[in-house]
C-alpha cells in the first residue's frame, strides 16, 4: 500500500491552487491533511481518486499511474467527497447491492454483509437512507466505498456537519479502518487530526507547510518557546541569524514566537541579543505552544513560516 505524489500542479485559470505538492505515503494507518478553507486539500483528494486531471506532476496508488491507467487506479481506491450524494428513498441494503453491481464486485452478498459490519450499520441497513440521521448517512458514504475492499480510502470531511456524538463515532470508524488500510482525512480541524491520524500533512494555499507524523508534530510544538515583543520593527528572519535561535515566527498581535536549540531557555541571550542588535525588549514570557498555534502560524496568509 503506497500512494506517491510528484510535484502536483493545478491551475484554474490564472490561479495556481496547488503549487508543486509532493509527499509520500506507506502501509496502513491514517494520514490527514490538515488546512483551512480554500488550501486545496480536496483538490489533491479529487486528483488522487481521479476526478480531475492535475495541470502537471504525477500520482501513483501502489505503483499505479492515476492519470496513465485511471481504470486501474479506481479499481484499489475509495472515495468519499465532501457533499457525498446519496440516493435518499433507496433502503440501505439495496443501495449497497446497487453500487456493489456498479463496480463490478464479484462476491456482492459478502462484499455487502462485511461494508455493513465494518461501518456498524447493522440496526439501520433496512431502513431507507433519507430517514437516517447525518450520521449513518455518511456511514452508508463510508460502507458505499468500502464493497470494492480498496487498499487507499479517501474521506474529504467526512465529520462536517456531524453532531459530537457522530463526530465520535466517524472518527472511531476511520481510525479502525486505517488499521488494515491506507486512510486520507481531510479536516481543518487540528483536534480531529490530533485524534485520528498517525500522520499529518498541513496545507495552506496550494503548498505542504509541515508533513510529519502527528506525535512528533505535536512533541516538538509543545517544546518550550519564549514569546518576545521588540519596540523596534524587526522580523523573524533576523531573529534566526542569531546564533541560539532555532526558529522565529510573527504572531497575529506583532510579538515572536522564539525557540531556542536543544530546548534550552534562551531568555537571558534574547536580552544580550536585543542589546547588540539596538532592540528594545518590551514584553517577553515563557510559553507553551501547542500543535494548534503551529497550525495558526502555519496556515495564515502572508505569515512567516516557522
Ligand atoms: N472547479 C474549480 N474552478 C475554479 N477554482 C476552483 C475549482 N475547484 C476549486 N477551486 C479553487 O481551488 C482552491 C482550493 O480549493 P479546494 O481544493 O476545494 O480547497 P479545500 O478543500 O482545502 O477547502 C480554492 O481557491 C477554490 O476556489
Ligand atoms: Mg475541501
Amino acid at each position: 500500500m503506497s500512494v506517491d505524489v510528484r510535484n502536483l500542479v493545478k491551475c484554474y485559470d490564472r490561479q495556481e491552487v496547488l503549487k508543486n505538492i509532493s509527499f509520500k505515503i506507506g502501509g496502513a494507518g491514517v494520514t490527514g491533511f490538515l488546512g483551512p478553507n480554500g488550501a486545496g486539500k480536496s483538490t489533491i483528494m479529487k486528483i488522487l481518486s481521479g476526478l480531475i486531471s492535475p495541470s502537471s506532476g504525477s500520482a501513483e496508488i501502489n505503483g499505479i499511474d492515476v492519470l496513465r491507467n485511471p481504470k486501474q487506479a479506481k479499481a484499489i481506491v475509495g472515495y468519499l467527497p465532501e457533499h457525498n450524494p446519496l440516493y435518499l428513498d433507496m433502503y440501505v441494503k439495496e443501495f449497497l447491492y446497487m453500487t456493489a453491481s456498479v463496480y463490478g464486485v464479484k462476491q456482492k452478498q459478502k462484499s455487502v454483509s462485511k461494508a455493513i459490519e465494518m461501518t456498524g450499520l447493522a440496526p439501520e441497513c433496512g431502513k431507507k437512507i433519507g430517514s437516517l440521521s447525518k450520521g449513518y448517512r455518511q456511514r452508508v458514504g463510508i460502507a458505499q466505498n468500502l464493497l470494492h475492499n480498496p487498499e487507499v480510502l479517501i474521506l474529504d470531511e467526512p465529520t462536517t456537519g456531524l453532531d459530537p456524538n457522530q463526530i465520535v463515532e466517524i472518527r472511531n470508524l476511520v481510525k479502525e479502518t486505517g488499521k488494515e488500510k491506507t486512510v486520507m482525512l481531510s479536516s481543518h480541524i487540528m483536534q480531529e487530526i490530533e485524534a485520528v491520524c498517525d500522520n499529518v500533512i498541513i496545507i495552506n494555499n496550494g503548498e505542504i507547510v509541515a508533513d510529519g507524523i502527528t506525535s512528533i508534530l505535536k512533541e516538538q510544538a509543545s517544546r518550550p518557546a519564549v514569546e518576545v515583543e521588540f519596540l523596534e520593527k524587526t522580523d523573524a528572519a533576523t531573529l534566526e541569524k542569531s546564533s541560539f535561535i532555532e526558529y522565529a515566527g510573527l504572531t497575529e498581535s506583532g510579538s515572536f514566537l522564539v525557540r531556542g536549540y536543544n530546548n534550552r531557555d534562551i531568555r537571558a541571550e534574547l536580552f544580550g541579543w536585543a542589546v547588540e542588535n539596538n532592540l528594545t525588549i518590551i514584553s517577553l514570557q515563557k510559553k507553551e505552544h501547542k500543535l494548534e498555534d503551529i497550525f495558526r502560524l502555519l496556515t495564515k496568509q502572508n505569515g512567516s513560516s516557522i
